[in-house]
């Protein structure tokens, strides 16, 4: 049986990674064989195209080309790592994936929704996550959050991005909650960490996919 195939999405300060180790976690503990990883990135080569997406420099970076370098790294992540380890039984677990497209260079760059579906049946095929976690919060929970965890740190090209920007984004992913809702099960992360995991593990259990 192939392994199934999860993301979390969420805005900047949601507790997105925290989420995801807790996850990683609770399928160990039940003996789920998974693998963990991230977009952009997930495979060295992929990282580089992380790199050069979210470091800031003089240079425009223009959305066309931010939104193919997402593509790109994506094509490089599913053929090398997540298609394989689907194929080989494991669960993947994958911090941000398609959604993040749709809401950050859709909803908060403006690029149009139909250009993204065009990219995404050509670089994915059918592949769709089984199950998306979106982690909701208000943009100014969540820009406070990531402002506390993120001092003394350069903050990358998204980070430097304004409130609105990520009013945008989280509008573009509750829009596709609301579209999707078999797919995209919204949790309020404003609660305590350990409630948000608790609603998390209730989920996977509702499916069946953990006792
Ligand atoms: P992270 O800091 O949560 O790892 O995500 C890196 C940044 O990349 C984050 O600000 C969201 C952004 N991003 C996009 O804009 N489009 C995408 O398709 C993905 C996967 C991430």
């Amino acid at each position: 049986m192939t392994g199934r195939f999860m993301t979390v999405e969420g805005i900047e300060g949601v507790g997105k990674t925290t989420q995801v180790a807790r996850l990683s976690q609770a399928l160990s503990a039940r003996g789920i064989a998974h693998v963990v990883t991230r977009e952009p990135g997930g495979t060295p080569l992929a990282e580089k195209i992380r790199d050069l997406v979210l470091s800031p420099r003089e240079e425009a970076l223009p959305p066309m080309a931010e939104l193919l370098l997402m593509f790109a790294a994506r094509a490089v992540h599913l053929a090398n790592h997540i298609e394989p380890n689907l194929r080989a039984g494991r669960w993947v677990l994958c911090d941000r994936f398609t959604d993040a497209t749709y809401a950050y260079q859709g909803g908060g760059r403006g690029m149009s929704p139909e250009d993204i579906g065009r990219l995404e049946t050509l670089v994915q095929g059918a592949r769709r996550p089984d199950l998306t976690l979106l982690l909701d919060v208000p943009v100014a929970v969540g820009l406070e959050r990531a402002r506390l965890r993120d001092v003394g740190k350069t903050r990358d090209r998204f980070e430097r991005e304004r409130a609105d920007f990520f009013e945008r984004v989280r509008a573009g992913y509750l829009e596709r909650a609301r579209a999707e809702p078999e797919r995209m099960a919204v949790i309020d992360a404003a609660q305590p960490a350990d409630q948000v995991a608790a609603h998390i593990t209730r989920i996977l259990e509702s499916k069946s996919w953990i006792s």
